[in-house]
């Protein structure tokens, strides 16, 4: 809900826990006024400090230097006076960097529009309000509108900001972030996820010092490295108590997040697209829509966040009619053959994997061109029939008669130096005319923000797709973004070339949605160097790591599922000695790990024991009669082996809290050790539940908790049903 009060120029964005204030300040500035726990009142400027020098400039003989570098301001812009980390940079035709937003009104309504050309959160007008506040830089002529949206039943507030040209002149935005948010400091600690490739999304805590502390990407995309992704939080912050600043971003490509402690003791948070390498240029009547902002407040700790996130984004962003359906089993051959299979072998695969319950085969790398290796083809579309003899639509059929769905992988974004299409297209890499493109992965990136560029490979790709009964797509990226130039642009446009990549990346996944009404896609970047909101707008999982090894899966599993719903983490089963970091784990372990997501395999199932493929019938059972309450249900992390070293734990609850899964995962044996209690979480409390035939009190299992015995040996799980008595 969003209350204006008039009288004391002040808007509220009121969610069911929470309260955002803005306040209009000498009817020009646009202040921050609260965000946090839930007020009735409206009548609160003085948290403004109006009538303390220099917090205003009427009472500072209008000094406007000292009040611009410490007031709150939801919108600060960069050449006035604040040095704090400015929201917006605008350079004029003149060359000179500054902007001055007054503000000239508001407007409010039901629902929310959409972004164009980007991915956002989505709603009608039952669902949320939204906010507009509107602002003018005069001498530019620039208008700025801050969009505000709340939904109904989640504690989230999004922003984002449209920036409109209506002079004369063209102008230039060399920065332009979609939300702030000034605070005083609160002892606070930086939350932010971090990693490297087969590593994403480790969870890091550190106290907030002064200075700038940022995590970022200019690398093209949102990155394994950093994530978009922070969390500002007051020091007994657990679980379970405590407060927590959230941001996330909707979007795929470069980025930063930004805590900021000043000289007085404010905390300046900001979220956007990364300012390197990046201007817009703007001509007169052209529009800018910068990506949105997810924030989200939480004063029950962590794990409250987490569910907000999880129910807005399963409500709210991800749109595919997969969300809420239990995907297909599915076996992937990539770690059974990497580039050396043909289509015996997929059919050895697909029939093995077949009578033991699984549903579909997905066809990875190597299967079109002359790809045999990562040195070629990307960008040659169509079948190589020297390795699938026969062609896609037999080898789809054959493994239909088997029972089963067929997908296949594909890196649209891509060309090869050796293959047809560089020969042909040698502009419609990503380059510096002169200079050496620099290669990655054997492989240089399409210039996707040239829309025929575009348009050709999506024809390919979409041609592919219609030759057979393709049901799902598993849509990889695989390098980096350098050398950056593109051919099409004029030399005041090469800045805007990395965000039109990404709009170009959007306008191919829109139209393959539209066009593939029926497809299961799942994005993929090396593993999980692209998993964020802006990609699960349009799929609906995404391949959360390269590293399958389910040790190493709970601190990356732990780090995803912090923000993002189980039902959309990639995560299979694969062979041991894992092939990414050699460790031994029981089979077991792995499909209880792999249930923590999508669920699927990815071994030569074919040379796996009798005693594996038994096991991987249960995994199967157990999949089928857990999956739609793991899909769907309640996230809780009990513990953390990142932290303890020895036991990782996490529940899955039924919204009704009727039904849970615990897991339990043993990383190290510890010698003379006796049991623990694991506490559970989200039960209800007045209800007795049923574990293994015997009867507990919800509070005394949430009190007191359920006793797990230490076992012999590493790596060891358990999968415990809960059931309401
Ligand atoms: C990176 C992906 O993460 C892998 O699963 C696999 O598809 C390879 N690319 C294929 O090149």
């Amino acid at each position: 809900m969003i209350r204006v009060d008039e009288k004391n120029n002040v808007f509220f964005l009121d969610t069911e826990n929470t309260s955002y204030g803005i306040a209009i300040v000498e009817d020009r500035y646009i202040e921050h006024l609260y965000y946090g726990a839930k007020l009735k009142d409206t009548d609160v400027r003085y948290l403004l400090r109006e009538d303390e020098p220099p917090f205003t400039p009427r009472v500072n003989k209008r000094e406007t230097g000292s009040f611009l570098d410490c007031a709150p301001m939801e919108y600060p812009e960069a050449g006035m006076g604040d040095y704090r980390e400015g929201a917006l940079c605008v350079r004029s035709e003149q060359g000179y960097r500054a902007s001055e937003l007054v503000y000239e009104g508001y407007e409010t309504f039901r629902g929310k529009p959409q972004l164009e050309g980007l991915p956002a959160t989505w709603g009608n007008e039952s669902d949320c309000s939204t906010l507009k506040i509107i602002c003018r830089d005069r001498l530019l002529n620039m208008k700025v509108t801050l969009l505000y949206s709340v939904f109904e039943g989640a504690d989230a507030v999004i922003r984002s900001v449209l920036i409109e040209n209506e002079g004369k002149e063209p102008f230039y935005i060399e920065k332009v972030l979609s939300a702030c948010l000034d605070m005083d400091d609160r002892n606070f600690e930086m939350i932010s996820l971090v990693g490297s490739w087969a590593r994403e999304r480790h969870i890091q805590r550190m106290p907030l010092t002064y200075g700038r502390h940022n995590v970022a990407s200019f690398k093209g995309n949102s990155s394994h490295q950093e994530h978009p992704f922070m969390a500002l939080v007051t020091p007994e912050t657990t679980q379970n108590v405590g407060e927590v600043y959230a941001m996330n971003f909707v979007y795929s490509g470069n980025f930063i997040a930004q805590a900021e402690k000043s000289q007085f003791d404010s905390v300046r948070m900001t979220m956007g697209l990364h300012p390197e390498g990046f201007t817009w240029k703007l001509e007169p009547g052209e529009r800018f829509t910068a990506p949105e902002v997810v924030m989200v407040y939480s004063d029950e700790g962590l794990g409250k966040m987490t569910r907000t996130y999880h129910d807005l984004y399963r409500n709210h962003l991800i749109r595919s009619p997969y969300l809420h359906k239990k995907r297909p089993i599915l076996i992937n051959n990539w770690e059974a053959t990497y580039f050396d299979f043909d289509e015996k072998k997929l059919l050895e695969i697909a029939k093995e994997a077949s009578e033991l319950g699984i549903e579909m085969l997905v066809m990875d790398d190597g299967w079109f061109g002359k790809r045999s290796s990562d040195d070629s083809s990307l960008g040659d579309w169509y079948v190589n029939e020297e390795k699938i003899k026969g062609g896609l639509h037999n080898l789809v059929e054959n493994v239909g008669e088997l029972g089963m769905k067929f997908g296949i992988w594909v890196e649209p974004e891509m060309i090869s130096p050796e293959s047809e299409l560089f020969r042909e297209h040698p502009d419609w890499a990503i380059q510096i005319p002169g200079r050496d493109i620099t290669q990655s992965r054997a492989q240089y990136m399409l210039d996707l923000s040239r829309d025929e560029v575009a348009d050709f490979v999506y024809e390919m790709i979409a041609d592919i797709l219609k030759s057979a009964d393709i049901s799902y797509v598993k849509w990889d990226m695989n390098r980096q973004m350098a050398t950056l130039g593109s051919a099409a642009l004029p030399a005041d446009r090469q800045g805007e070339l990395a965000h039109r990549y990404i709009l170009g990346v959007y306008r191919m996944q829109e139209r393959l949605i539209n066009d593939f009404p029926d497809l299961l896609l799942e994005n993929c970047a090396s593993g999980g160097g692209r998993f964020d909101p802006g990609m699960l707008y349009y799929s609906p999982q995404i391949w959360c790591s390269d590293d399958t090894d389910a040790v190493e899966r709970l601190a990356i599993q732990e780090g995803t599922a912090m923000i993002y719903p189980v039902s959309s983490i990639g995560a299979h089963v694969s062979i041991c000695p894992n092939h990414t970091v050699g460790r031994n784990t029981p089979f077991e372990t792995r499909g209880d790990v792999a249930l923590l997501g999508t669920f699927g395999y990815e071994l030569d199932i074919t040379r796996l024991s009798r005693d594996e493929k038994e096991q991987v019938k249960e995994q199967v059972k157990k999949y089928h009669k857990y999956n739609d309450l793991i899909r769907e249900g309640d996230y809780y992390r009990l513990a953390s082996a990142a932290d303890n070293m020895y036991y990782d734990s996490w529940m899955i609850v039924e919204k009704d809290k009727s039904r849970a899964l615990l897991f339990y995962v043993q990383v190290r044996a510890r010698a003379n050790a006796k049991s623990r209690f694991l506490r559970l979480a989200g039960l209800d409390a007045e209800k007795r539940y049923v574990i293994n035939g015997k009867e507990y009190d919800g509070s005394l299992l949430m009190q007191a908790g359920v006793r797990i015995s230490s076992e012999s040996g590493d790596f060891r799980s358990k999968v415990i049903e809960i059931v309401k008595a």
